[in-house]
């Protein structure tokens, strides 16, 4: 979602703006737009759409200025409603990330006072909101900090100021970090925006305010307006490699890269696992939590540890914590799985959380993200950067970290480990151009289908539900996973000529329902599909078979991995955009 870019240094700031913003493009966005200090005045340039390959530079010459790629909340996708949005003398520029809870009662209150909005977004309150600061007599420093101390909601503001050519910030919520560079700062939603120029970063806690001039930053707490040293706490980027390599789309290249990254998330030693375990052992509960695919990893790390370690976990949604909150204690360990750390329905939750007191141990795979920072444990994914929107080697390494904890419970650290490695290396030779044709070839028979159903059960059930989370994401088709056993208890009534079915099916104590399930269908004329152990491959219940890479106890890996390249296949058929989806962020940071 919305991504704030900002740098103030040597060199031209279009042009390291532009770069900054296209590397936010993940992320989701409508509209875009650059303000930049020249000479004596602030320039803007703005547009809907996607941000062009170039920009006219030659009319932009600078060392200082702001950039914003807008998701659109408040207000719809125009190019006034853009970012970012100018004072009425024209002596800053703000841009937002986040959403003003409180917008229409602070814009009534500024319209009684005479204001006039010119846009239907939320970020011109925060404009007035400052103006009238400064009418006030107080300066554009304090009349931003009394301003943001009126929104409510999960936001960050970023202002490019004419007077003293300075940028200032301030966050509450919604990410944001400084890269640093000698005589230059490079200030973004997430360093990936900036990793080209610099692996030096510094990071912005919540409540606090950024004052970058001349290569400078000074950091300051807004509640007591106190001087921060962050200076100190200068830490490096992991390696980021953003690069598509010789793949067509992110999506592909990140699907590929599942072979070393399962073992990437997993190379924790069993002592670097000990403060967890130790937690996991003395707790009263445990409880699992994520969004969407890692909503789908919680509930599969979820049924390891009750599986494996006998453990009674229970898996809740982000969004959904209502019911379980006076339940949690301090007693209890709950175990956050998020790629971006920075989702808020998650931050939320775990906010609620630990008022009460519990143990927060996360998973997640950007650096410096805000969920490393509230946690009292973190674990780093490891899977380098996620760029397509679709998130599939991300899912992969959050449940094979969940496997080796749940192995890791039982004394099992080492046959974790072994297990994980034979899957890495069959995955390895998993991936041939062969098993990509075929699995083209029977996305390219489901190109005129619109509704599809797949059927999963035990450690397969939430792969049915990710499986079609991840078609239904990048084909827009209508996909849904179930568990096997539903069937008869309503899903079946959907079931006519043609309708294509996936099985999901392990050589384990499911697979007779499995095929029997399969078998109901293909009676009420569905078209089967099986995916699963090779054993399978010859039964009669299924019109198509994609058989997965050999695994004893990883099936819910091995057998994710077909759906995500059906996907893939199934989009590039319908020409749908692969990395981006429509409608879709990378980052979803506010409600
Ligand atoms: C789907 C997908 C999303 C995210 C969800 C949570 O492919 O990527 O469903 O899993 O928005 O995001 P994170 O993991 O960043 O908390």
């Amino acid at each position: 979602m919305c991504g704030i870019f900002g740098y103030i240094g040597q060199d031209s700031a279009p042009s390291i703006i532009h770069k900054g913003l296209k590397r936010l493009e993940y992320r989701g966005y409508d509209s875009w737009g650059i303000s930049i200090i020249d000479k004596d005045k602030i320039r803007t340039i703005k547009d809907v759409g996607h941000l062009p390959e170039e920009i006219a530079q030659k009319k932009l010459f600078s060392t200082i200025g702001i950039g914003h790629t807008r998701w659109a909340t408040h207000g719809g996708i125009t190019v006034t409603n853009a970012h970012p949005h100018f004072s009425k003398d024209r002596s800053f520029v703000i841009a937002q990330n986040g959403i003003v809870e409180n917008y229409l009662e602070l814009k009534e209150e500024l319209e009684s006072k005479e204001y006039e909005f010119e846009t239907n977004v939320d970020t011109e309150v925060i404009v007035k909101l400052v103006e009238e600061g400064i009418k006030k007599g107080i300066n554009l420093r304090n009349s931003l900090i009394s301003a943001f101390k009126q929104l409510e909601g999960r936001n960050t503001v970023i202002v490019l100021d004419l007077k003293d050519k300075r940028i200032l910030a301030i966050r509450n919520g919604s990410p944001l970090i400084l890269g640093i560079k000698k005589d230059e700062i490079f200030l973004a939603s997430d360093p990936l925006a900036f990793n080209q120029f610099t692996t030096e970063i510094v990071e912005v806690n919540n409540g606090e305010l950024i004052e970058i001039e001349k290569g400078k930053f000074k950091i300051f707490d807004i509640d007591n307006n106190k001087y921060i040293d962050r200076e100190s706490k200068i830490e490096k980027l992991l390696d980021i490699d953003i690069d598509k390599g010789k793949y067509a789309h992110y999506m592909l290249k990140e699907i590929v890269q599942q072979q070393h990254t399962i073992l990437k998330a997993t190379e924790y030693t069993e002592k670097e696992l000990k403060p967890l375990i130790k937690q996991l052992n003395n707790a009263e509960n445990i409880y699992t939590i994520g969004a969407g695919t890692a909503g789908f990893s919680a509930d599969q790390i979820a049924y390891y540890l009750r599986k494996i370690s006998k453990k009674s976990a229970i898996s809740i949604k982000s969004y959904e914590t209502e019911s379980y909150l006076d339940l949690i204690t301090s007693k209890d360990v709950v175990i956050v799985l998020s790629q971006s750390g920075e989702t808020a329905d998650t931050l939320e939750a775990i906010e609620l959380f630990k008022e009460k007191g519990a143990y927060i141990a996360s998973v997640i795979n950007m650096p410096g993200s805000t969920l490393s920072r509230i946690s009292d444990i973190f674990f780093m994914s490891k899977a380098g950067s996620e760029i397509c929107v679709a998130s599939t080697k991300v899912f992969t390494s959050q449940i094979s970290f969940g496997y080796l904890i749940s192995k890791t419970l039982i004394g099992e650290f080492n046959e974790a480990k072994k297990e994980l490695s034979s899957l890495s290396s069959n995955l390895e030779s998993y991936f041939t151009k062969e098993r990509f044709k075929d699995i083209e070839n029977i996305a390219n028979k489901l190109v005129n289908k619109e509704h599809f159903f797949i059927l999963g059960k035990g450690q397969n059930f939430h792969i049915a539900q990710e499986g079609a989370l991840k078609i239904k994401e990048i084909s827009y088709k209508h996909f849904e996973g179930f568990a096997a056993g539903e069937l008869k208890h309503g899903v079946i009534a959907l079931i006519e000529k043609g309708s294509p079915v996936i099985s999901i099916i392990s050589n384990d104590m499911n697979r007779k329902d499995m095929i029997s399930a399969t078998y109901e269908v293909k009676a009420r004329g569905a078209l089967t599909i099986g995916i699963g152990d090779m054993d399978f491959e010859n039964e009669k219940c299924f019109d198509y078979f994609i058989d997965v890479a050999k695994t004893e106890e990883l099936k819910a890996i091995s057998n994710v991995i077909p759906f995500q390249l059906i996907s893939y296949f199934l989009a590039k058929a319908l020409g749908n955009n692969i990395d981006k989806p429509r409608n879709l962020a990378k980052s979803v940071t506010v409600k």
